[in-house]
Order: C-alpha cells, then structure tokens, then sequence
C-alpha cells in the first residue's frame, strides 16, 4: 500500500511508542487520528506533528468504552474522511506473580490488549472491505510468542492478538483489506518497558522506538504477516522452540530473562 494521503486511525498516541509510529506516518505523508485517554498529552504530541504541515487531529477516548469508541471511529472519519489504517497501539502491561493480580487488572488487561483491538477492527472492517482496501497493524510483542515469566498474562494477550492477525489475515485474503502484527523485544528509551528502568538481558538486547515504527511502515507498505523487532534475530530460535519446546524455557532462563523479569517487578 502507497501511504502517501491515507487516513490512519492510531490508539495509544499520547506516550511511548505511539508517537514514534505517528511520526514515521506523517513522514509518508499520512492524515493521522490519535487518541488516548490524557487529553493534554495527545494535544502536545498533535501540535508536535502538525508542524511539518500534516494533517493531525487529537481524539480523547477510553478504547474500553463501546460509547467511546463509536465516537471515536465517528469523529476521526468526520475530520480525516474514511480511515484506510488502523494502528491498534494502545497496550497495559500488568507485570507481576500471576496470583497476585487482582480480579479486576484480569479484566482491564484482557480488554485493553485484546477486546477493544478487536472491537475497532470489527467497526472499520466492513467500509474497508466495501472500498477493497485498508489495513490493520496490531502491537504484539515477543511475549506473545515465548511467554514470559511475571509476564505472564501480558503474553497472553498478546499472543491472543497475534493468532487473531494470523486467523483474519488469512480470511481477507484477496480482499484489498489486510492485517499485520508487529511484535517489538524490548525497546529503549520510551514505553512500557523502558519505564521499569532496568537493563534487558545482553543476549537479548533493546531496539529503538524508531526501529519500531519503521517495521510498522513496512508491515504496510509490504503487506507483511508478522514483523519480529528484535537486535537479535529471534526466528531462528523461535523455530527450534516449535520443533522442541523446551528449548525457549531453557534460553529465557539462560539469556537471563527471567531474572531480569522477577528484578522489573521486585521480586527478587
Ligand atoms: N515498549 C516496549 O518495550 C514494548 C515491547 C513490546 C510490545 N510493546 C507494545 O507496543 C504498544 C505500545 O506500548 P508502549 O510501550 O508505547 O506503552 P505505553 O508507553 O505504556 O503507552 C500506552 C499507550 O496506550 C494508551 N492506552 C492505554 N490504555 C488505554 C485505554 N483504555 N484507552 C485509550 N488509550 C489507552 C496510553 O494512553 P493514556 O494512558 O493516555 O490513555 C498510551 O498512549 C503496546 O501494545 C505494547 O504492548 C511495547
């Protein structure tokens, strides 16, 4: 797909990796939606992007709220027009032992990561496949496909988001409309990750926000199932895990992953 002019829809727009990716959009030329929930950030991060001249406009919602995101979806396409890319970037990370989650950070994870994502494809999904054209980029992660200790329902949803892009990618094939998933390591600098403030393994290493959002461009503008953002090449050992799963255990506790895991959240 040709980014030049399309009208993307971003969630997550206010911090981290939103803005990142916005950025690398506007550079193709894209009109870009952003929302979030803190009105003042995104307004910050809209000015930001609206002086190289792009056509950027700031939506406050909470993704979980069916209101919200109707509204969201109307007012986007009332100010840009038809939406041509949804990037569904907004994602909690509720690190931690499993069993101390509380019932409710269950449900607010299961909701952010994977029902609110699926919820706005489902209501941008039938005007694409009427024009025959659009695509969607989900936010997995590398915990979507090894889970990670004291990160283990974070993997969940994320691996969740990963078999969904695999399942309907497959279903609109041929049909102008298509769906990506962009499954970053850990990445430096901003975001989730780099707000724990601690170093990620050195077999592991830590990519850029920016190498992030370049993958996000390609995603589109190739058409590519699944992009893995990572120093290390992972596939290979990804590979092996498929072949022989104990192989991913082993590695995550030798790379120091788990060790790692346990010092994010203070309990080591
Ligand atoms: N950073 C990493 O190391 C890393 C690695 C792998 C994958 N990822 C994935 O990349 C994506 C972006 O992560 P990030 O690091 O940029 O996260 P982040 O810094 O925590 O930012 C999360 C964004 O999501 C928004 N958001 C959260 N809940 C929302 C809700 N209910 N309604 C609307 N917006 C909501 C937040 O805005 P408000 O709080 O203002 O609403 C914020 O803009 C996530 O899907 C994450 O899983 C990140």
């Amino acid at each position: 797909m040709d980014l030049k002019g399309k009208n993307v829809l971003l969630t997550g727009g206010s911090r981290g990796l939103g803005p990142v990716i916005a950025a690398a959009l506007v550079k193709e030329g894209c009109n870009i939606a952003l929302t979030a929930r803190s009105q003042d950030s995104l307004n910050t991060v809209a000015e930001t992007l609206r002086r190289s001249g792009a056509t950027v406009v700031a939506i406050q919602a909470d993704i979980n709220s069916a209101e919200n995101r109707k509204l969201l979806v109307d007012i986007a396409t009332q100010k840009l027009g038809q939406i041509d890319i949804l990037i569904n970037n907004a994602g909690i990370e509720t690190a931690g032992a499993f069993q101390k989650h509380t019932a409710e950070e269950i449900e607010l994870t299961l909701t952010t990561n994977i029902n609110s994502p699926m919820h706005l494809a489902h209501m941008l999904l039938p005007e694409m496949l009427e024009r025959q054209s659009g695509h969607i980029v989900n936010l997995g992660s590398l915990a979507g496909k090894q889970g990670s200790a004291y990160d283990a329902m974070y993997s969940g949803t994320k691996a969740a988001l990963i078999e969904w892009t695999r399942g309907l990618r497959s279903e609109l094939d041929g049909t102008g409309v298509s769906v990506s998933v962009v499954c970053p390591g850990y990445v430096s600098d901003v975001g989730m990750f780099a707000s724990f403030g601690v170093k990620p393994p050195l077999l592991m290493g830590q990519s850029s926000p920016d190498a992030v959002a370049s993958a996000v461009v390609k995603a589109i503008r190739k058409d590519r199932f699944e992009i893995l953002v990572n120093p290390l090449p992972v596939r290979p050992l990804l590979a092996l895990n498929t072949l022989f799963p104990a192989v991913g255990t082993l590695f995550m506790r030798l790379a120091g992953v788990n060790k790692l895991q346990k010092e994010k959240v203070g309990e080591s």
